[in-house]
């Protein structure tokens, strides 16, 4: 009989009671490292006091109001984003995926109010996770995500990741209007892109007059140690996907973009309900001036280069099991030998939560506020997790 629960997800049978800074705490007690984050969320913690102050004192002022009004809670985090970012503008919505469509609409919307509405296509790159909805697992293209729910939205052209010379080829083409793409992969493997790809794919994008759409959903507010991604890159996209960490955990996506490439959107061409409700844009609100603070984006490197140097280390000490470290800043991966599924096993034994992605990989994404103990700690259990891996192949062979 199906469970009351839609079971579209293979669901550990971990589950949580509470959470307090890094960790999450079963009902028994027992204490998890939190290295997930809700998969990039929980950028400042579990209960964090100051975003559980930010949502108390909106709840009991005010929880909704319509997008007939003006919500000042949003027009304060519209500020800090745009006087943060390239963006001139910003939709709220309620997830990444809401984000991506908004950037899908947003792109041809552009060229209809251009006067060239034939240039509806937009390029994609393999690997890539945009979304669940329709049009996002076109975008993304993938077996996986796609099969069964055809017919597709057409207009994508999928290229292999950072392909900078098939990009030069397809960009040409006069159907062509956009580029989507994540700075890092996230669920695609934490795939990095060669060095100044970026910055070429933006180069290409301004010869052929293509607006660059980067999703920033998993890789961006602050996870690489720079307030989004691209800025590594010294470039700047025309639209950007924000989600994921933007609420630390309360539901909010945003859709940036500059005021050129939102040129066509007019009153009455988008919408939604709950996008920029209160309580959302009052704990991103809190989110943004933390990370904003002197020294957060700094700490959050310092950490990573401990982190990724005691991963190189684990890497050097279990060569059977783990064969490299991957990321940026606290989006990082250990791209396994074994099943990484089976790793993942191991490190739940010790109490410990990652998230597994493809190619192999197990993601490390640990809350932006972990502390240089707590780094420490997860070293250890995952030496101790290899350990285990170690010696359920022996017993194998
Ligand atoms: C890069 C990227 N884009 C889009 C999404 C979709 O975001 P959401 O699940 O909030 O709709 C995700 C979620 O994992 C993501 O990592």
């Amino acid at each position: 009989m199906i469970s009351p629960v839609l079971p579209s997800y293979s669901r550990s049978p971990l589950s949580f009671a509470s959470g307090e800074g890094s960790w999450l705490i079963e009902a028994d007690g027992r204490r998890f490292l939190d290295f997930a984050s809700g998969v990039a969320v929980n950028a400042l913690g579990h209960a964090n006091p100051r975003l559980v102050a930010a949502l108390t004192a909106q709840a009991n002022r005010v929880w909704h109001v319509s997008n007939l009004y003006t919500v000042p809670e949003q027009e304060r985090l519209a500020r800090l984003l745009v006087d943060n970012t390239f963006a001139d503008t910003v939709f709220f919505c309620n997830s990444g995926t809401e984000a991506g469509e908004l950037a899908l609409k947003m792109a041809r919307k552009y060229r209809h109010a251009s006067g060239e509405p034939d240039r509806t296509g937009i390029i994609t790159f393999e690997g890539a996770f945009h979304g669940r909805s329709t049009g996002m697992i076109a975008a993304a293209g993938s077996k996986k995500l796609t099969e069964g729910f055809g017919p597709l939205m057409p207009g994508f052209v999928h290229l292999p990741f950072g392909d900078t010379d098939a990009l030069e080829d397809a960009a040409a083409q006069p159907e062509i209007g956009a580029v989507m793409i994540e700075p890092i992969q996230g669920e695609g493997g934490i795939r990095t892109l060669p060095d100044g790809a970026l910055k070429k794919i933006r180069e290409i994008c301004d010869r052929h007059g293509l607006l660059l759409i980067a999703d920033e959903i998993q890789c961006g507010m602050g996870r690489t140690g720079k307030l989004f991604a691209h800025e590594w890159a010294g470039i700047e996209p025309d639209i950007m996907m924000v989600a994921k960490g933007i609420g630390g955990g309360y539901p909010i996506g945003a859709l940036l973009a500059t005021e050129e490439a939102a040129k066509g959107m007019t009153p009455g061409t988008h919408g939604s309900t709950y996008g920029g409700n209160p309580l959302g844009c009052a704990v991103a609100a809190e989110v943004m001036t933390v990370m904003l603070e002197d020294g957060f984006l700094d700490g959050v490197s310092r950490k990573a280069g401990r982190l990724r140097q005691g991963l190189e280390g684990l890497v050097a000490a279990h060569p059977d099991v783990f064969e490299a470290v991957r990321g940026t800043g606290l989006m990082l991966g250990l791209a396994c030998k074994p099943a990484a599924a089976d790793v993942l096993k191991a490190l739940n034994g010790e109490e410990m939560l990652a998230v597994p992605a493809a190619e192999n990989v197990l993601r490390l994404l640990p809350p932006l506020t972990i502390s240089e103990d707590e780094i420490g700690e997860a070293l250890a259990r995952l030496d101790r997790a290899a350990t285990r891996v170690e010696a359920s192949l022996e017993a194998a062979e």
